[in-house]
Protein backbone atom coordinates (compact mmCIF):
# COMPACT_ATOMS: atom_id res chain seq x y z
CA UNK A 1 0.00 0.00 0.00
CA UNK A 2 1.50 3.43 -0.96
CA UNK A 3 -0.54 6.49 1.15
CA UNK A 4 -0.45 10.17 -0.18
CA UNK A 5 -2.24 13.18 1.84
CA UNK A 6 -4.56 14.55 -0.13
CA UNK A 7 -4.26 18.63 1.87
CA UNK A 8 -4.26 19.86 -1.17
CA UNK A 9 -5.80 17.71 -4.10
CA UNK A 10 -3.47 17.02 -6.97
CA UNK A 11 -3.88 19.31 -9.79
CA UNK A 12 -2.58 16.32 -12.55
CA UNK A 13 -5.25 16.00 -15.44
CA UNK A 14 -6.82 12.55 -14.57
CA UNK A 15 -5.23 10.32 -12.17
CA UNK A 16 -4.94 6.50 -13.10
CA UNK A 17 -7.36 4.72 -11.44
CA UNK A 18 -5.70 1.17 -12.29
CA UNK A 19 -2.77 0.03 -14.56
CA UNK A 20 -0.67 -2.64 -15.21
CA UNK A 21 3.19 -2.48 -13.96
CA UNK A 22 5.29 -4.32 -16.53
CA UNK A 23 8.16 -4.32 -13.60
CA UNK A 24 6.08 -7.05 -11.84
CA UNK A 25 3.54 -8.17 -13.59
CA UNK A 26 1.35 -6.43 -11.07
CA UNK A 27 -2.06 -4.28 -10.94
CA UNK A 28 -2.32 -0.42 -9.42
CA UNK A 29 -5.35 0.49 -8.17
CA UNK A 30 -6.57 3.34 -6.54
CA UNK A 31 -8.45 2.05 -3.05
CA UNK A 32 -11.39 4.20 -3.88
CA UNK A 33 -13.36 3.67 -0.26
CA UNK A 34 -10.02 5.75 0.91
CA UNK A 35 -10.68 8.92 -1.51
CA UNK A 36 -10.82 11.87 -0.84
CA UNK A 37 -9.05 12.07 2.32
CA UNK A 38 -6.41 9.96 1.35
CA UNK A 39 -4.40 8.67 -1.95
CA UNK A 40 -4.11 5.21 -1.44
CA UNK A 41 -2.97 2.38 -3.90
CA UNK A 42 -3.17 -1.37 -3.69
CA UNK A 43 -0.97 -2.86 -5.77
CA UNK A 44 -1.57 -6.89 -6.39
CA UNK A 45 -0.77 -10.20 -7.52
CA UNK A 46 -3.49 -12.18 -6.31
CA UNK A 47 -6.83 -12.35 -7.88
CA UNK A 48 -8.28 -12.80 -4.78
CA UNK A 49 -7.40 -9.05 -3.97
CA UNK A 50 -8.89 -7.99 -6.89
CA UNK A 51 -12.43 -9.87 -6.43
CA UNK A 52 -12.62 -8.26 -2.93
CA UNK A 53 -11.62 -4.64 -4.30
CA UNK A 54 -14.33 -4.84 -7.15
CA UNK A 55 -16.76 -6.20 -4.24
CA UNK A 56 -15.97 -3.36 -1.53
CA UNK A 57 -16.20 -0.58 -4.30
CA UNK A 58 -12.30 0.36 -4.19
CA UNK A 59 -12.13 -0.12 -8.11
CA UNK A 60 -15.57 0.47 -9.28
CA UNK A 61 -17.57 2.56 -12.54
CA UNK A 62 -18.29 0.04 -15.03
CA UNK A 63 -15.30 0.52 -17.62
CA UNK A 64 -12.99 0.66 -14.50
CA UNK A 65 -14.74 -2.82 -13.42
CA UNK A 66 -14.16 -3.91 -17.15
CA UNK A 67 -10.35 -3.33 -17.01
CA UNK A 68 -10.20 -4.58 -13.19
CA UNK A 69 -12.19 -8.11 -14.47
CA UNK A 70 -9.58 -8.51 -17.26
CA UNK A 71 -6.23 -7.51 -15.47
CA UNK A 72 -7.68 -10.29 -12.71
CA UNK A 73 -8.10 -12.66 -15.33
CA UNK A 74 -4.10 -12.16 -16.27
CA UNK A 75 -2.56 -12.13 -12.42
CA UNK A 76 -4.83 -14.86 -11.99
CA UNK A 77 -3.04 -16.64 -15.12
CA UNK A 78 0.23 -16.08 -13.92
CA UNK A 79 -0.66 -17.36 -10.51
CA UNK A 80 -2.09 -20.67 -11.58
CA UNK A 81 0.62 -21.45 -13.95
CA UNK A 82 0.63 -25.25 -14.54
CA UNK A 83 2.80 -27.59 -16.89
CA UNK A 84 -0.59 -29.42 -18.25
CA UNK A 85 -2.73 -26.65 -20.02
CA UNK A 86 -5.83 -29.28 -19.18
CA UNK A 87 -5.29 -28.49 -15.66
CA UNK A 88 -4.19 -24.48 -16.00
CA UNK A 89 -7.70 -23.88 -18.36
CA UNK A 90 -9.51 -25.64 -16.09
CA UNK A 91 -7.96 -23.35 -12.67
CA UNK A 92 -8.52 -20.30 -14.80
CA UNK A 93 -12.09 -21.00 -15.59
CA UNK A 94 -12.92 -20.91 -11.97
CA UNK A 95 -11.18 -17.82 -11.35
CA UNK A 96 -13.30 -16.29 -13.96
CA UNK A 97 -16.10 -17.47 -13.02
CA UNK A 98 -15.09 -15.98 -9.42
CA UNK A 99 -14.41 -12.46 -10.83
CA UNK A 100 -18.08 -12.60 -12.79
CA UNK A 101 -20.19 -12.86 -9.55
CA UNK A 102 -18.51 -9.94 -7.57
CA UNK A 103 -21.07 -7.61 -9.17
CA UNK A 104 -23.86 -8.43 -11.69
CA UNK A 105 -24.97 -5.34 -13.20
CA UNK A 106 -21.81 -3.43 -15.03
CA UNK A 107 -21.87 -5.31 -18.35
CA UNK A 108 -18.65 -4.00 -18.57
CA UNK A 109 -17.00 -7.05 -16.45
CA UNK A 110 -18.96 -9.78 -18.36
CA UNK A 111 -17.92 -8.03 -21.58
CA UNK A 112 -13.84 -7.87 -20.94
CA UNK A 113 -13.90 -11.15 -19.13
CA UNK A 114 -15.16 -13.30 -21.77
CA UNK A 115 -13.19 -11.09 -24.45
CA UNK A 116 -10.14 -12.46 -22.41
CA UNK A 117 -11.53 -16.18 -22.43
CA UNK A 118 -11.86 -15.88 -26.06
CA UNK A 119 -8.10 -14.98 -26.50
CA UNK A 120 -7.74 -18.03 -23.90
CA UNK A 121 -8.94 -20.38 -26.36
CA UNK A 122 -6.80 -19.42 -29.21
CA UNK A 123 -3.95 -21.20 -27.19
CA UNK A 124 -3.06 -24.44 -26.27
CA UNK A 125 0.24 -23.62 -24.50
CA UNK A 126 0.42 -22.15 -20.99
CA UNK A 127 3.19 -19.55 -21.35
CA UNK A 128 2.32 -18.19 -24.93
CA UNK A 129 -1.32 -17.84 -23.17
CA UNK A 130 -0.32 -16.09 -20.36
CA UNK A 131 1.74 -13.51 -22.56
CA UNK A 132 -1.23 -13.17 -24.87
CA UNK A 133 -3.70 -12.82 -21.92
CA UNK A 134 -1.55 -10.18 -20.49
CA UNK A 135 -1.35 -7.95 -23.91
CA UNK A 136 -5.11 -8.58 -23.99
CA UNK A 137 -5.50 -6.68 -20.65
CA UNK A 138 -3.29 -4.18 -21.30
CA UNK A 139 -5.25 -3.54 -24.81
CA UNK A 140 -8.48 -3.35 -23.17
CA UNK A 141 -7.67 -0.06 -21.01
CA UNK A 142 -6.08 1.11 -23.80
CA UNK A 143 -9.37 0.84 -25.80
CA UNK A 144 -10.99 2.33 -22.99
CA UNK A 145 -8.36 5.99 -23.22
CA UNK A 146 -9.27 5.89 -26.74
CA UNK A 147 -13.00 5.58 -26.09
CA UNK A 148 -13.15 8.14 -23.31
CA UNK A 149 -11.43 10.58 -25.23
CA UNK A 150 -13.81 10.28 -27.92
CA UNK A 151 -16.82 10.31 -25.85
CA UNK A 152 -15.51 13.41 -24.52
CA UNK A 153 -14.65 14.87 -28.01
CA UNK A 154 -18.84 13.85 -29.23
CA UNK A 155 -20.13 15.36 -25.78
CA UNK A 156 -18.23 18.34 -25.79
CA UNK A 157 -20.19 19.30 -29.29
CA UNK A 158 -23.02 19.50 -27.19
CA UNK A 159 -21.84 22.21 -24.66
CA UNK A 160 -21.44 25.52 -25.06
CA UNK A 161 -19.51 28.12 -23.09
CA UNK A 162 -21.39 29.09 -19.80
CA UNK A 163 -23.64 26.21 -19.75
CA UNK A 164 -24.19 24.37 -16.23
CA UNK A 165 -24.31 20.23 -16.41
CA UNK A 166 -25.45 17.75 -13.39
CA UNK A 167 -24.43 14.66 -13.07
CA UNK A 168 -24.85 11.70 -10.84
CA UNK A 169 -22.57 9.46 -9.58
CA UNK A 170 -19.27 9.36 -10.60
CA UNK A 171 -18.07 8.54 -14.01
CA UNK A 172 -15.15 10.46 -14.29
CA UNK A 173 -11.46 9.25 -14.55
CA UNK A 174 -11.79 7.09 -11.27
CA UNK A 175 -14.62 4.98 -12.87
CA UNK A 176 -12.80 4.56 -16.10
CA UNK A 177 -9.32 3.31 -17.64
CA UNK A 178 -9.26 7.11 -19.01
CA UNK A 179 -10.35 9.78 -18.59
CA UNK A 180 -14.36 9.86 -18.04
CA UNK A 181 -17.62 9.00 -20.01
CA UNK A 182 -19.99 11.50 -18.42
CA UNK A 183 -17.22 14.09 -17.36
CA UNK A 184 -15.37 13.78 -20.18
CA UNK A 185 -17.41 15.91 -22.07
CA UNK A 186 -16.77 18.63 -19.50
CA UNK A 187 -12.79 17.79 -19.50
CA UNK A 188 -12.64 18.13 -22.98
CA UNK A 189 -15.20 21.65 -23.74
CA UNK A 190 -12.53 22.69 -20.88
CA UNK A 191 -9.80 22.30 -23.26
CA UNK A 192 -11.57 23.90 -25.97
CA UNK A 193 -11.89 27.01 -23.90
CA UNK A 194 -14.82 26.98 -22.68
CA UNK A 195 -16.04 27.44 -19.42
CA UNK A 196 -18.28 24.35 -17.81
CA UNK A 197 -19.85 24.27 -14.95
CA UNK A 198 -21.20 21.12 -12.93
CA UNK A 199 -23.53 20.29 -10.09
CA UNK A 200 -22.30 16.81 -8.91
CA UNK A 201 -25.25 15.12 -6.99
CA UNK A 202 -23.68 13.31 -3.21
CA UNK A 203 -25.12 9.83 -4.76
CA UNK A 204 -26.32 8.16 -1.55
CA UNK A 205 -25.76 5.86 -0.28
CA UNK A 206 -21.97 5.47 -1.21
CA UNK A 207 -21.77 8.99 -1.85
CA UNK A 208 -19.45 8.69 -5.00
CA UNK A 209 -20.55 12.24 -5.94
CA UNK A 210 -19.44 13.75 -2.74
CA UNK A 211 -16.34 12.01 -2.29
CA UNK A 212 -14.99 11.04 -5.96
CA UNK A 213 -17.05 13.46 -8.08
CA UNK A 214 -16.81 16.71 -7.03
CA UNK A 215 -12.71 15.76 -6.16
CA UNK A 216 -11.49 14.70 -9.46
CA UNK A 217 -13.37 18.20 -11.02
CA UNK A 218 -11.50 20.04 -8.42
CA UNK A 219 -8.50 18.58 -9.25
CA UNK A 220 -8.85 19.06 -12.93
CA UNK A 221 -9.90 22.71 -12.30
CA UNK A 222 -13.30 22.47 -13.01
CA UNK A 223 -15.78 24.54 -11.34
CA UNK A 224 -18.19 22.08 -9.40
CA UNK A 225 -20.87 22.09 -6.47
CA UNK A 226 -21.58 20.07 -4.33
CA UNK A 227 -25.93 19.40 -4.08
CA UNK A 228 -26.99 16.42 -1.72
CA UNK A 229 -29.08 14.31 -3.99
CA UNK A 230 -32.97 15.91 -3.00
CA UNK A 231 -31.54 19.14 -4.03
CA UNK A 232 -31.34 18.73 -8.13
CA UNK A 233 -35.31 19.85 -8.53
CA UNK A 234 -34.29 23.58 -7.08
CA UNK A 235 -31.63 24.13 -8.89
CA UNK A 236 -33.08 23.25 -12.05
CA UNK A 237 -36.37 24.79 -10.93
CA UNK A 238 -33.91 27.89 -10.81
CA UNK A 239 -33.06 27.65 -14.02
CA UNK A 240 -29.60 26.68 -13.41
CA UNK A 241 -28.94 23.44 -15.09
CA UNK A 242 -28.81 23.45 -18.79
CA UNK A 243 -28.05 19.49 -19.33
CA UNK A 244 -27.71 16.67 -17.30
CA UNK A 245 -25.23 14.06 -18.25
CA UNK A 246 -24.46 10.70 -16.62
CA UNK A 247 -22.92 7.24 -17.25
CA UNK A 248 -24.18 3.75 -17.49
CA UNK A 249 -23.66 0.30 -16.26
CA UNK A 250 -25.55 -1.24 -18.94
CA UNK A 251 -27.62 0.21 -21.89
CA UNK A 252 -30.39 -2.21 -23.26
CA UNK A 253 -31.04 -2.36 -27.30
CA UNK A 254 -33.50 -0.10 -26.53
CA UNK A 255 -32.15 2.41 -24.96
CA UNK A 256 -33.20 1.94 -21.68
CA UNK A 257 -30.15 2.95 -19.17
CA UNK A 258 -29.33 1.15 -16.09
CA UNK A 259 -27.34 3.72 -13.88
CA UNK A 260 -26.83 4.56 -10.02
CA UNK A 261 -30.00 4.88 -8.27
CA UNK A 262 -31.34 7.87 -8.06
CA UNK A 263 -30.47 8.90 -11.90
CA UNK A 264 -34.21 7.54 -12.70
CA UNK A 265 -35.21 10.26 -10.33
CA UNK A 266 -32.98 12.76 -11.87
CA UNK A 267 -34.07 12.35 -15.28
CA UNK A 268 -37.96 12.79 -14.28
CA UNK A 269 -37.47 15.84 -12.80
CA UNK A 270 -34.84 16.90 -15.90
CA UNK A 271 -37.95 15.68 -18.17
CA UNK A 272 -40.21 17.80 -15.99
CA UNK A 273 -37.81 21.21 -16.62
CA UNK A 274 -37.69 20.77 -20.28
CA UNK A 275 -33.92 19.88 -19.51
CA UNK A 276 -32.12 17.27 -22.14
CA UNK A 277 -30.89 13.88 -20.18
CA UNK A 278 -28.21 12.75 -21.65
CA UNK A 279 -26.25 8.92 -20.98
CA UNK A 280 -22.81 8.80 -21.90
CA UNK A 281 -21.02 5.28 -21.94
CA UNK A 282 -19.08 3.06 -24.44
CA UNK A 283 -20.44 0.49 -26.58
CA UNK A 284 -18.94 -2.39 -24.58
CA UNK A 285 -21.55 -0.76 -21.73
CA UNK A 286 -24.24 -1.65 -24.45
CA UNK A 287 -25.70 -5.24 -24.03
CA UNK A 288 -26.46 -6.48 -27.01
CA UNK A 289 -28.28 -9.48 -25.72
CA UNK A 290 -30.85 -7.03 -23.24
CA UNK A 291 -33.95 -6.41 -25.25
CA UNK A 292 -35.01 -3.90 -22.43
CA UNK A 293 -34.44 -3.07 -19.18
CA UNK A 294 -36.57 -5.09 -17.38
CA UNK A 295 -33.64 -7.70 -18.34
CA UNK A 296 -30.87 -5.95 -16.53
CA UNK A 297 -29.80 -7.68 -13.10
CA UNK A 298 -29.64 -4.99 -10.39
CA UNK A 299 -27.10 -4.89 -7.45
CA UNK A 300 -29.03 -5.04 -3.98
CA UNK A 301 -26.11 -4.38 -1.32
CA UNK A 302 -25.94 -4.69 2.26
CA UNK A 303 -28.33 -2.63 4.67
CA UNK A 304 -25.59 -0.58 6.55
CA UNK A 305 -25.04 1.17 3.65
CA UNK A 306 -28.40 2.56 4.04
CA UNK A 307 -28.83 2.69 7.86
CA UNK A 308 -26.21 4.07 8.21
CA UNK A 309 -23.96 7.06 6.70
CA UNK A 310 -19.93 6.49 5.94
CA UNK A 311 -19.04 4.68 9.16
CA UNK A 312 -21.57 6.26 11.06
CA UNK A 313 -24.79 4.22 11.89
CA UNK A 314 -27.96 6.61 12.12
CA UNK A 315 -30.88 4.06 11.22
CA UNK A 316 -32.24 2.13 14.02
CA UNK A 317 -30.70 -1.01 14.96
CA UNK A 318 -32.43 -4.06 12.87
CA UNK A 319 -34.56 -1.50 10.93
CA UNK A 320 -35.63 -2.99 7.45
CA UNK A 321 -33.69 -1.54 4.77
CA UNK A 322 -33.81 -1.45 0.87
CA UNK A 323 -30.90 -1.07 -0.78
CA UNK A 324 -30.75 -1.22 -4.59
CA UNK A 325 -27.50 0.09 -6.09
CA UNK A 326 -28.92 0.95 -9.97
CA UNK A 327 -32.65 1.96 -11.10
CA UNK A 328 -33.34 2.08 -15.04
CA UNK A 329 -33.90 5.09 -16.56
CA UNK A 330 -36.68 4.25 -19.28
CA UNK A 331 -35.72 5.20 -23.07
CA UNK A 332 -38.31 7.95 -23.54
CA UNK A 333 -36.32 10.22 -21.01
CA UNK A 334 -32.98 9.65 -22.19
CA UNK A 335 -32.46 13.08 -25.01
CA UNK A 336 -29.11 10.91 -26.64
CA UNK A 337 -26.80 8.37 -26.08
CA UNK A 338 -22.99 9.32 -26.48
CA UNK A 339 -20.97 6.72 -27.32
CA UNK A 340 -17.20 6.76 -28.60
CA UNK A 341 -19.26 5.85 -32.30
CA UNK A 342 -21.02 9.40 -31.94
CA UNK A 343 -24.11 10.57 -30.64
CA UNK A 344 -27.12 8.54 -31.21
CA UNK A 345 -30.75 9.97 -31.08
CA UNK A 346 -34.05 8.30 -30.80
CA UNK A 347 -35.45 5.74 -31.67
CA UNK A 348 -33.20 3.68 -29.91
CA UNK A 349 -31.99 0.45 -31.49
CA UNK A 350 -28.34 -1.27 -30.52
CA UNK A 351 -29.26 -4.82 -31.73
CA UNK A 352 -26.61 -3.82 -34.33
CA UNK A 353 -23.73 -4.72 -31.95
CA UNK A 354 -24.73 -7.99 -31.35
O1 LIG B 1 -21.57 1.39 -7.75
P1 LIG B 1 -20.63 2.13 -8.67
O2 LIG B 1 -19.89 3.23 -8.00
O3 LIG B 1 -19.73 1.18 -9.41
O4 LIG B 1 -21.59 2.80 -9.74
C1 LIG B 1 -21.02 3.53 -10.79
C2 LIG B 1 -22.01 4.16 -11.67
O5 LIG B 1 -23.19 4.02 -11.53
C3 LIG B 1 -21.46 4.93 -12.85
O6 LIG B 1 -22.30 5.98 -13.19
C4 LIG B 1 -21.37 3.99 -14.07
O7 LIG B 1 -20.67 2.82 -13.72
C5 LIG B 1 -20.68 4.64 -15.21
S1 LIG B 1 -18.95 4.83 -14.91
C6 LIG B 1 -18.22 5.53 -16.27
Amino acid sequence: MHNQTLENPVRTMHVKTIEWLDDSNKVRLIEQTKLPQELEYIETDDYQVMCDAIRRLAVRGAPAIGCAGAYGVAIGALSVRDNDFGVFRAELGRIMDELRATRPTAVNLFWAINRMEKVLDQYHDVNLAIDALIQESKTIQEEDIAMCRKIGEHGASLLSDGMTVLTHCNAGSLATGGMGTALAPMYVAKEQGKNVKVFADETRPLLQGARLTSWELMANGVDVTLICDNMAAIVMRKGWVDAVIVGSDRIACNGDVANKIGTFTVAVLANRFGIPFYVAAPTSTVDPNVATGDDIPIEERASEEVAGFGSCRVGPESVKTYNPAFDVTPHDLVAAIITEQGIHKPPYDFSFLK
